[in-house]
């Protein structure tokens, strides 16, 4: 959702908070702000996208060397300069950047209104800012640790004062604050990526807590006054894969570092000699997971995609009762969880607030509750029992492409696990293993093709319509093809069961009204076709994703791209990347932004 990052240290901190700002972009991108707090205080904020601000700042800023930043995606409040953060207070000596819902805020608004507050902004952040102002009384961090105290909401904050201006205090709960620790300066940032360039030393700050930051130090107490001792974590960056490279978008990079993503998700992880799966993160509670009798798998957006096709995998490949959910439904529902359930939670980010209430509920309920999260140390990774990383390294496009097909390949391993201990044969065990092995090569060869998807992204990006089907493994992937153009060519687009269209979302088709079907030459192929057919008799056009080598489809369609044989629960591997290239070239035939689509966030830290 937002960004937020803080310095304070020896360097002028104005080049490193907008560096940081950049870096965090992709989470929030509406407007920004930043508030230098030494030499001469200054403040700047900007709507539209961080480089309207860089612009103002290296006109106007000062060269202080501590200072808090934030790049918004709107919650209250429309996008405007005012409603940007960071907001100071009544004095103009105080600042605060926040992410999250300060949920009691017209409450505590009328009593600061009352006691003569004044107010500039719509947003709760406001309301925040000048409730610390109001038990400011010489220490910062006493006066946040009091206006936390009466607030309902998830935050994670930065706030300085100009008569500390060299500490910036910082708090979580419910939003990620992580800070890092460099020798001559301490950073703080709600996403470990605009601490990267800075340090590798870095501490996880927790739920409730708070932590008072000066240059290279750092302490840490909780929001009732204990104070808590934590060292700092190793983490290894890679800052390259951090920029775009020689190509024009990340989305585009993103796609085509797949090969390499799912190697790496692969990577020490397969057991030949006996046909299973090594997944060491699981290993803590292997016993558990391998007496389980039911899988609920919780998920959002793209991951609750890849959550659909886990339960294919695992139905496939072992004797578990599978559902998959969305986290935003899961976490209301009303819980009677059998014994031996365990609950996966599926996530990139590993901060989006729906899905971590729904693991927290299914911790309180009893179960076992599993991780798949790319981002290392995130909130999810660290709640859950036990869990996998996804090691897709970092996903920058807002629209999620390789840690989708990591996300599939470490379900395929995690049900080839419980398989092989069931009834699941050496034999298959190791088709599975061998297909898996050979699909970074088949995605090499599948984006040799990329300049073709593009021609086809030209013949039909103009369509207000889409549909995209498939059956069975496919079906998830209809559903990911279709999301992938709504996000980023921002065409209408619905993926359905290909079965399901006769029950209804075939009165939609015309000549104008394109299906793409993913029709691979497998145990649905027939019942595919005779879907298309249905299709095809109401002139509607379609572009089928088959197998290479298939040369029955003729007349039925339009166009064909073809991708590598391989078996049918590992497809959607493949299957899902000429998707992904053709929203990419649509958004951009049609002038998108594709890397930060409008109204979206990568990270969704509110409910
Ligand atoms: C947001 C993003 C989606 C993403 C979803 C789940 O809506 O825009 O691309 O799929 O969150 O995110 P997660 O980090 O939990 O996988």
């Amino acid at each position: 959702m937002c960004g937020i990052v803080a310095y304070t240290g020896d360097q002028p901190a104005k080049g490193i908070l907008i560096e940081g700002l950049k870096r965090l972009e992709y989470r929030g991108y509406d407007s920004s702000g930043i508030f230098i707090a030494n030499g001469a205080p200054y403040l700047a904020r900007a709507v539209g996208k961080v480089a309207e601000l860089e612009h103002q700042v290296w006109n106007s800023a000062p060269e202080g060397v501590a200072g808090i930043a934030h790049t918004r995606w709107a919650t209250h409040g429309k996008p405007s300069v005012l409603n940007a953060h960071p907001h100071g207070d009544c004095t103009g000596k105080l600042f605060l950047v926040h992410n999250g819902i300060i949920e009691n805020y017209l409450l505590l608004k009328k009593r600061l209104l009352e006691a003569g507050h004044q107010f500039k902004s719509e947003t709760d952040t406001e309301v925040l800012t000048h409730l610390v102002e109001a038990h400011y009384a010489g220490d910062l961090q006493a006066a946040v640790q009091k206006a936390l105290l009466q607030v309902q909401g998830t935050f994670g904050i930065a706030v300085m004062h100009i008569s500390q201006p060299h500490t910036v205090v910082v708090a979580r709960r419910g939003s990620p604050i992580i800070l890092g620790i460099g020798e001559k300066a301490s950073l703080a940032a709600s996403d470990a990526s605009a601490l990267a360039q800075h340090t590798d030393q870095v501490v996880f700050l927790e739920d409730n807590e708070m932590a008072s930051l000066t240059p290279g130090k750092f302490s840490i107490t909780t929001l009732d006054n204990r104070s808590v001792s934590r060292g700092t974590t190793n983490l290894d960056w890679n800052i390259e894969s951090m920029d775009c490279g020689s190509f024009p978008h990340y989305m585009l990079k993103e796609i085509f570092e797949q090969p390499e993503s799912v190697e790496n998700a692969l990577r020490g992880r397969v057991n030949h000699s006996e046909a299973v799966a090594k997944l060491g993160g699981l290993e803590s509670v292997q016993e558990r997971l391998l007496n389980a009798r039911h899988l609920i798998i919780v998920s959002c957006g793209t991951s609750y995609y890849a959550g659909l096709y886990g339960r294919y995998v695992f139905e496939t490949l072992t004797d578990l009762t599978v559902e998959t959910e969305l986290a935003s439904e899961f976490r209301y529902r009303k819980l009677n969880l059998r014994q031996g359930t365990v609950v996966l939670a599926i996530s990139q980010s590993g901060e989006t607030a729906d899905t971590l209430a729904a693991l927290r509920e299914a911790k309180r309920k009893g179960a076992l509750v599993l991780g798949l999260v790319n981002v290392v140390g995130s909130t999810i990774a660290r709640e859950t029992h036990a869990g996998i990383y996804s090691h897709a390294g970092i996903e920058v496009g807002v629209a999620s492409t390789k840690s989708f097909t990591s996300q599939l390949t470490i379900l395929t391993l995690m049900a080839l696990l419980i398989g092989r201990s069931r009834d699941l044969s050496y034999e298959e065990g190791h088709e599975i293993i061998r297909a898996l092995e050979l699909v970074p090569d088949q995605i090499r060869e599948i984006l040799k093709q990329a300049g073709k998807i593009r021609d086809l992204a030209e013949k039909y990006c103009h369509s207000d319509h889409f549909f995209f089907v498939g059956r069975k493994f496919q079906y998830p992937i209809a559903l990911e093809g279709a999301l992938k153009l709504k996000e980023i060519a921002y065409i209408h687009s619905e993926g359905y069961a290909a079965g399901e269209m006769k029950h209804g979302p075939i009165a939609l088709i015309d000549p104008k009204f394109p299906t793409l079907a993913l029709a691979l030459e497998d145990g649905s192929y027939e019942r595919v076709v005779s879907n298309m057919q249905e299709i095809r008799a109401r002139e509607g056009k379609i572009i089928a994703i088959t197998t290479e080598g298939n040369t029955k489809l003729g007349n039925l369609v339009d166009d064909v791209v073809y991708i590598p044989r391989t078996h049918e629960a590992v497809a959607p591997l493949l299957t899902v990347v000429p998707l992904q290239l053709f929203a990419y070239y649509c958004g951009v035939l049609l002038g998108r932004d594709v890397d930060k689509p409008r109204n979206l966030a990568k990270s969704v830290t509110v409910e």
